[in-house]
């Protein structure tokens, strides 16, 4: 076989910083990129195969290009690039037959986008063989419908754009309605952001998740008999009253509220009014946890424990919930006795050990050059 040249690429993982669950109801997000994420090294072949492996994963697959994929929960964590290989033949792409290994900083089922991350890696990394400037944009929403469509989870865009267009030390806003975007400038003086890791298996996140997404559509429909509003997260506070059912105006009450909250952290951050954004992010959990109900005791012992904490502006969860992150604004002098508190609270409160990282904000997906071996 010829010897072909390793190229290695990474795609970060991200949280949330605030507008929660609004972007499959065409809302404003805040998303940013990590320096944590996933590494994948490609290398040709000459054949018509793509082997898929991992540093993490014991599975190693095996596909040849001419096959018929579909998902299949025993190819575990394969099921994520060979989505991506699916969709790009169906849509007439060339696929390289490859050698693609994998190794990640990324905590996985954490609610850090390590899917989305996957994604946008593998296609952004096939994609490259045969293309020049690939649009992001178009990526972004292309690993989305991988993830709707193959994997069958029902999400919006905000994970595959943040992880596809992220920039170092800024923070997307993103509207999910038009994918109109600019980069904020995130300055957090002497502040960290942290992220806690409830360690919580996210067993329900799935079928929960789409129950708020068929929830959310809901709420749009009855808005929509008396006005013609396009996305719920355009809906204002007056237009709850004509929704009879509890629930459902308590997840619309989430959107409305979120929305409003999204705007105003943007302002505080412009204003280096950090007070303000911690409030926000304590207020945006209190709704993720009373209205929206995706939250749960692991994420709301780690988020409100924290918001308790010396040095502490504010925390909460961040991404789709039921387990898996919050994120905290800490002071840089109070990270080493916060981190011990809450770890001591968090598992006298659940049982579980939590864990606590200190990722800075960091690029999208890229190739990694200077790194071939
Ligand atoms: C998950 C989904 C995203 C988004 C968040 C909640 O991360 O993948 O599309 O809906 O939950 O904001």
């Amino acid at each position: 076989m010829t010897k072909h040249m390793t190229k290695t690429y990474f795609a970060p993982g991200r949280v949330n910083l605030i507008g929660e669950h609004l972007d499959y109801n065409g809302g404003l997000v805040f998303p940013a990129a990590l320096t944590m994420g996933i590494t994948a090294t490609f290398n040709k072949r000459d054949d018509n195969k793509i082997v898929l492996s991992s540093a993490t994963h014991a599975l190693r697959k095996e596909v040849d290009l001419s096959d018929a994929l579909a998902y299949d929960a025993k190819n575990e964590w394969t099921n994520y690039p060979l989505g991506i290989v699916h969709q790009l033949k169906k849509e007439g792409h060339f696929v390289p037959g490859c050698e693609i290994h994998y190794s990640s900083t990324l905590p996985e089922g954490s609610a850090l986008s390590s899917s989305a991350a996957i994604e946008v890696l593998t296609a952004y990394l096939l994609l490259s063989q045969s293309e020049t400037n690939i649009n992001l944009s178009w990526l972004s929403n292309f690993c989305k419908q991988v993830e709707n469509e193959f994997i069958g989870v029902q999400c919006g865009i905000m994970d595959q754009f943040a992880v596809a267009l992220g920039k170092a030390n800024n923070a997307i806003l993103l509207n999910c309605s038009t994918l109109d975007y600019q980069y904020v400038p995130i300055e957090l003086n002497h502040y960290k952001l942290l992220i806690l890791d409830t360690k919580k298996p996210r067993s329900l996140i799935h079928s929960k998740y789409n129950e708020r997404k068929s929830e959310s559509d809901e709420a749009l429909r009855i808005l929509q008999t008396t006005s013609d509003i396009q996305n719920l997260a355009e809906a204002n506070m007056s237009a709850l009253e004509l929704i009879t059912d509890e629930v459902i105006k308590r997840r619309a009450r989430h959107v409305i509220t979120e929305s409003l909250r999204v705007k105003e952290t943007v302002k505080s951050l412009r204003f280096n009014d950090l007070s303000t954004f911690g409030r926000l992010l304590n207020a945006s959990h209190a709704s993720l946890k009373n209205d929206y109900e995706v939250t749960g005791k692991e994420l709301d012992v780690l988020a409100e424990e924290a918001q308790k904490l010396k040095g502490c502006l504010g925390a909460r969860m961040t991404g789709g919930g039921f387990g898996g992150c919050a994120i905290a604004l800490v002071h840089e002098d109070a990270i080493n006795e916060f981190k011990h508190v809450l770890e001591y609270k968090y598992q006298a409160a659940t049982g579980l050990k939590c864990a606590i990282y200190e990722s800075e904000i960091g690029d999208g997906v890229g190739e990694k050059k200077n790194e071939n071996h």
